[in-house]
């Protein structure tokens, strides 16, 4: 069996909402010390619901693949809802990471989790 499967080499050769958003609603960014890969991710928010979301990821190709596919399973949703991803939800879609790189999904939970936490810190400030 191959190491990574078809849809995690997809989404790190061709990752989906790569950039940043000016005038984001809320940014956050999470990180690991031990591999030492970032991750950011930029909200626009309307009533409460993701209305684009952008990526910055500086890591291995399964951080910038849990990243893009964290992105597509945001779009789109509510709030309520967002804060409900989990790393292993965004392993499942993307049929798998292999044990050591399990991390870099949580990576993308952090972030995602990071930046909805900004965005009501901004609203409440
Ligand atoms: Fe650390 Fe992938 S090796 S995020």
């Amino acid at each position: 069996m191959a190491l990574y499967s078809e849809k995690v080499m997809d989404h790190f050769r061709n990752p989906r909402n790569v950039g940043t958003i000016e005038n984001a609603d809320g940014v956050g960014e999470a990180g690991n010390s031990r591999c030492g890969d970032i991750m950011k991710i930029y909200l626009k928010i309307e009533n409460d619901i993701v209305t684009d979301v952008k990526f910055e990821t500086f890591g291995c190709g399964s951080a910038i693949a849990s990243s893009s596919m964290a992105t597509e399973m945001i779009m789109g949703k509510p709030l309520a809802e967002v804060l409900k991803l989990t790393n292993q939800a965004v392993t499942q879609a993307l049929d798998g990471l292999p044990t050591n790189k399990l991390h870099c999904s949580v990576l993308a939970e952090e972030a995602v989790k990071a930046a909805v936490k900004d965005y009501f810190d901004r609203k409440n400030s």
